[in-house]
């Protein structure tokens, strides 16, 4: 079930729901909602300031039960931190806590007043949006390969209401729109290898495409297909598998026809066990989210799509399974690639890049897009370099580097950018072929990112390695989303150019 989200003008201490939510600071210092809530309840939230019952801390929340003086039976009242410290984060933070605490609570609807809380720098379309998107995050449970459940007689949060007036509403619909293709990556990024094959994917992308046909077309080239085109790296990755290489593409026409569109790629590895280069057992399962990339830039397309950005847009998957076979690629193969370069394996676990390279040069080839960002969980070293809190950002084009950039400081959706500098390109040199698929010990994610960039020559193109991003780490991590906000917000920006 997927919460509704709306826009709520009503004072808190009359609103009609089942819970109001208010913030309280550090120390006792009450929001205005809180305030409100107070004088109608006679000092019902001071008291519990002083009792210590509520303190304000971040993280922390308290429930008043059946106030005298509100409307709402319930009233959660969530630790905003100290009123100083109060930034962009703490403001996203706090709406998960409070989507946290509502989904233990038996409420089916809240109002959160907590979108009213200024932060600096930030506008009210911005509150909204991050509202709706940090809300709905917090609110999402994997459910698909559980043993379905009774439905429990506890209501659940269906509707949620944030304080805003009408100049809010542009902020919440683009939430709700970023929202959908967020929970798309998701849910598509969660499902395990055994269900989300290459072909799977590609029939996710169908089915989308088949609800929104007024804009939205789908292709996919199969094995056969994709070895008449000369596919000659891609297919070597999948020749292990049983589940057989696809490479499906969106389009979605949102701009004038015959505008130049805007393209993604993702990696999409449906399960990287390394092949011949056999990863070590402990972990491997973590590899189902090796097509993180391929989800994220789904995501990126659907939220696009729900956005109703005005441009058009390409959204370019290679999928396949990276299995060790009788019939496997190995190392010391050369391969050739679709755009004729030859690639000398050194690692078959550095297969995305074998991947991305055919899709990379399938998708110019094809579309002649104006700007290319390709999405890829691409290396370790990367998670080395910028632990999981920041996507590795690459672009030859400091310009095109900037927008991403700040499209991932709009959402918190963060990049980092790392050098593409030639310097670092003999590491890829081979005796045997025009590039090798590794570049040796240091600086890993760098030389992946050189790899992609002789697959691009002359391209607007930049690349976002989510290998630390894409997924929270432990045997319960669940997919993140990431970087829907960040693709997401960069169409927006262009759109309203
Ligand atoms: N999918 C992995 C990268 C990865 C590793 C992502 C761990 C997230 C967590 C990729 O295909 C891979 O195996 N890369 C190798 C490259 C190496 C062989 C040059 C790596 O990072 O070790
Ligand atoms: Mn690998
Ligand atoms: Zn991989």
């Amino acid at each position: 079930m997927t919460l509704q989200f709306s826009l709520a003008s009503a004072s808190p201490e009359t609103v009609e729901t089942a819970c109001v939510v208010v913030g309280v600071y550090e120390g006792g210092v009450l929001t205005s909602a809180a305030a409100r809530i107070d004088s109608a309840a006679e000092g019902a939230i001071k008291r519990q300031v002083e009792s210590g019952d509520i303190t304000g801390k971040g993280g922390s929340a308290a429930v008043l039960f059946a106030p005298a003086g509100v409307t709402a039976r319930r009233v959660l009242v969530v630790g905003l931190g100290q009123q100083k410290a109060f930034d962009a984060a703490r403001f996203q933070r706090v709406h998960a806590d409070a989507a946290r605490a509502l989904g233990r609570l038996p409420v089916d609807s809240a109002v959160s007043y907590l979108s009213e809380i200024d932060v600096p720098g930030r506008d009210a379309t911005w509150r909204l949006r991050t509202a709706v998107l940090a809300t709905d995050h917090a609110s999402y449970r994997y459910t698909a390969t559980f043993k379905p459940r009774e439905k429990s007689a506890q209501p659940e949060l269906a509707s949620m209401a944030f304080a805003g007036n009408a100049d809010a509403q542009a902020g919440l619909d683009q939430g709700v729109a970023i929202a959908e293709g967020v929970r798309f990556a998701r849910e598509l990024a969660n499902l395990p290898p055994n269900i989300c094959n290459p072909a799977y994917i590609a029939s996710q992308a169908q089915a989308f495409a088949a609800e929104h046909a007024d804009t939205v077309s789908c292709r996919v080239l199969d094995h056969e297909e994709m070895e008449k085109l000369g596919f000659g790296s891609l297919l070597a990755v999948g020749r292990g598998s049983t589940n057989r290489p696809k490479l499906v593409a969106l389009e979605y026409a949102g701009g004038a026809e015959g505008d130049k569109p805007y393209a993604f790629v993702g990696k999409g590895i449906t399960f990287d066990s390394g092949g011949i280069s056999l990863k070590p057992g402990a972990g491997m399962e973590e590899m189902k989210f090796d097509m993180g990339g391929a989800a994220g830039v789904l995501g990126g397309f659907v939220a696009a799509v729900k956005l109703g950005v005005k441009l058009n847009l390409v959204c370019v998957v290679p999928a396949a399974e990276n299995m060790p076979d009788g019939d496997s690629y190995r190392p010391s193969d050369v391969l050739t690639s679709l755009s004729g370069l030859t690639i000398e394996v050194l690692n078959t676990d550095a297969e995305g890049r074998l991947i991305l390279c055919d899709a990379l040069t399938w998708t110019v080839q094809t579309y002649q897009p104006q700007a290319i960002v390709d999405a890829a969980t691409l290396t370790g070293a990367c998670v080395i370099a910028l632990g999981k809190h920041a996507t590795g950002l690459m672009s030859k084009h400091d310009d095109l580097a900037a927008e991403l950039l700040a499209a991932g400081e709009a959402t918190l959706d963060r990049a980092w950018r790392l050098p593409l500098w030639d310097d670092y390109q003999t590491q890829l040199e081979s005796g045997f072929a025009d590039v090798a698929n590794i570049g040796g010990k240091s600086a890993g994610a760098i030389t992946a990112g050189c790899f992609l960039s002789r697959f691009t020559e002359g391209q607007r193109w930049a690349h976002l390695d989510i290998a630390g991003t894409a997924w929270d780490e432990g045997r319960k991590g669940l997919a993140t989303g990431r970087p829907v906000p960040l693709l997401a917000q960069w169409l927006l920006d262009r759109s309203e150019k």
